[in-house]
């Protein structure tokens, strides 16, 4: 590493002014970028993608534009489209089948047993609100449970493009500062790992909802940007919020730990959003985990975590929640989640 920053160094000073700028952001950023490749990107070794899956590095020198890209161009950091979400979106937007796509209306995990993906689904791009999810391409002037302000989300908010150590590649400090790291098979499990090569059955299998066992770490993601929902601001004293990260059956809690293990009756039920009452499962964390199996566990001393609740990219319904909790006309599954831990 050292010798190839060195030598990098070499072509950098020995190139001519009118390269110097171009030759030091690639560069430099290309060390970087490799020796996080090997191990991180799209996780898998096949799996990891080519640059020019998302960089066009003469736009039109050649005297046309090359047929995959944007028109308009050329783009910051030789991208090829004109913004972050259009970019991932080309391919995540359910056009390509290999791609989990995160574009609402979602098809792909229709038949595969589960309602959506980990993370549910955009209902838009970026040109309007997002009232079920986070918006994309839109400036917050205030952010709710955050001290940040006039924050506008892309893909690249939250996701590395080129890789992280984490499960999804999700940023460690998406907020700045320290941050919080989340990995595979420490924080979060898996069953199956995605296609090497990807394939559309093995993408499926890989993003439903259900492949994904959780330990520890995914809400205080969360909160490092909803920064007024971290646990040392929302303590007995200083109740503010229905907790994350604490046992179904915490002493004194007012939850019905037996009624969460039985899995039936009140709250629980197997379609989110039909007439009839109850929904599946609510996902839960299992803070001695050790692996998938260990993590899926259903018991008493099961957490509640952010992901109970909310999907993270948005979903059906208002807040991103799981299940219909705000909606109008308090339809039949409005109170199914609460009811799941509660039993009132
Ligand atoms: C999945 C899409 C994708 C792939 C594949 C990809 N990049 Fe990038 N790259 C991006 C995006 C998006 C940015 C802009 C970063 C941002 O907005 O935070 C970027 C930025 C860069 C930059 C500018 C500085 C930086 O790191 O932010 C360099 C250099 C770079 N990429 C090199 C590469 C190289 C080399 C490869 C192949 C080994 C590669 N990229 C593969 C999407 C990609
Ligand atoms: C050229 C198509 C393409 C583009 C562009 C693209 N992706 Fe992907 N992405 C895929 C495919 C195919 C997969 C599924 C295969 C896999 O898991 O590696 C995937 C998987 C992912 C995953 C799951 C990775 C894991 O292992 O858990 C994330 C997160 C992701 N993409 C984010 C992004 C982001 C953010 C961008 C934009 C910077 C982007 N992608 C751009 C094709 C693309
Ligand atoms: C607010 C943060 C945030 C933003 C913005 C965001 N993601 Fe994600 N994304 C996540 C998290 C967290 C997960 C993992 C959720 C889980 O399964 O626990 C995830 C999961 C994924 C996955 C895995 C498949 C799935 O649906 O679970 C893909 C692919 C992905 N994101 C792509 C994207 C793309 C493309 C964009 C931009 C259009 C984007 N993400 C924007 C936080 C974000
Ligand atoms: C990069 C910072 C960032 C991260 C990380 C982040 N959020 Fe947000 N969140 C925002 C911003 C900005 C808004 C306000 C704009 C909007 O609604 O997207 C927001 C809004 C929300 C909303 C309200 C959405 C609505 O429809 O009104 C919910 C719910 C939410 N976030 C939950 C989460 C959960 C759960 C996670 C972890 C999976 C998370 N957030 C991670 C920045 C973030
Ligand atoms: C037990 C379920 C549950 C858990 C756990 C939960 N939430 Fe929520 N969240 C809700 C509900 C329900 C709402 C709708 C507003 C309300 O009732 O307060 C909401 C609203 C929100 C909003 C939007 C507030 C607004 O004014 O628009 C954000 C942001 C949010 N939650 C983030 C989080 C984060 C981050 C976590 C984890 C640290 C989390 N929530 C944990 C159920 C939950
Ligand atoms: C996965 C289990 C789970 C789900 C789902 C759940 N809760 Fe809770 N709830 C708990 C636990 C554990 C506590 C005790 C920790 C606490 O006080 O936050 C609790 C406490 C509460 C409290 C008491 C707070 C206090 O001040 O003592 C209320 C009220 C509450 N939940 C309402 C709800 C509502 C409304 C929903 C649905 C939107 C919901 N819960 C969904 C597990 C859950």
């Amino acid at each position: 590493m050292g010798i190839i920053k060195c030598f990098l160094k070499g072509v950098k000073l020995g190139g001519g002014m009118l390269f110097y700028p171009f030759i030091t952001g690639i560069f430099l950023n290309l060390v970087i970028v490799v020796s996080a490749m090997p191990a991180y990107y799209h996780d898998l070794p096949g799996n990891r993608q080519p640059c020019n899956d998302c960089h066009t590095l003469h736009y039109s020198e050649a005297g046309t534009r090359p047929a995959d890209v944007e028109p308009g161009g050329p783009f910051q950091q030789l991208l090829l489209r004109s913004t972050t979400n259009k970019l991932c979106l080309f391919c995540h937007d359910g056009s390509d089948p290999n791609a989990p796509d995160v574009l609402n209306i979602v098809t792909m995990y229709s038949s595969s047993g589960d309602e959506h993906s980990g993370a549910g689904f955009f209902d838009n791009s970026g040109s309007y609100p997002n009232p079920k999810g986070h918006d994309l391409g839109i400036t917050a002037a205030i952010v709710p449970f955050s001290s940040m302000v006039n924050v506008t989300l892309n893909c690249a908010s939250c996701h590395d493009p080129h890789g992280t150590p984490n499960y999804r590649n999700i940023l460690t400090s998406p907020a700045g500062g320290v941050g919080i790291s989340v990995e595979m098979a420490r924080d979060v499990f898996r069953d199956v790992p995605p296609g090497d090569p990807p394939s559309a059955s093995a993408s499926i299998a890989a993003y439903r909802e259900s492949n994904e066992g959780y330990k520890a770490n995914t809400s205080l993601w969360c909160a490092e940007c909803h920064d007024s929902l971290k646990p040392d601001v929302n303590i007995p004293g200083n109740r503010v919020h229905h907790f994350s990260d604490v046992q179904i059956n915490g002493a004194g809690y007012p939850t019905d730990p037996l009624h969460w293990v039985a899995g039936t009756g009140s709250g629980f039920g197997t379609t989110t959003g039909d007439a009839v009452e109850g929904v599946p499962r609510l996902r839960f964390q299992v803070s001695q985990a050790t692996d998938y199996i260990s993590s899926k566990q259903v018991g008493a001393d099961n957490e509640v975590m952010c992901a109970t609740c909310h999907l993270a990219h948005g979903g059906n319904y208002e807040k991103g929640l799981v299940w219909p909790y705000l909606e109008l006309g308090s339809p039949a599954d409005a109170n199914s989640g609460c009811q799941q831990c509660h039993n009132n």
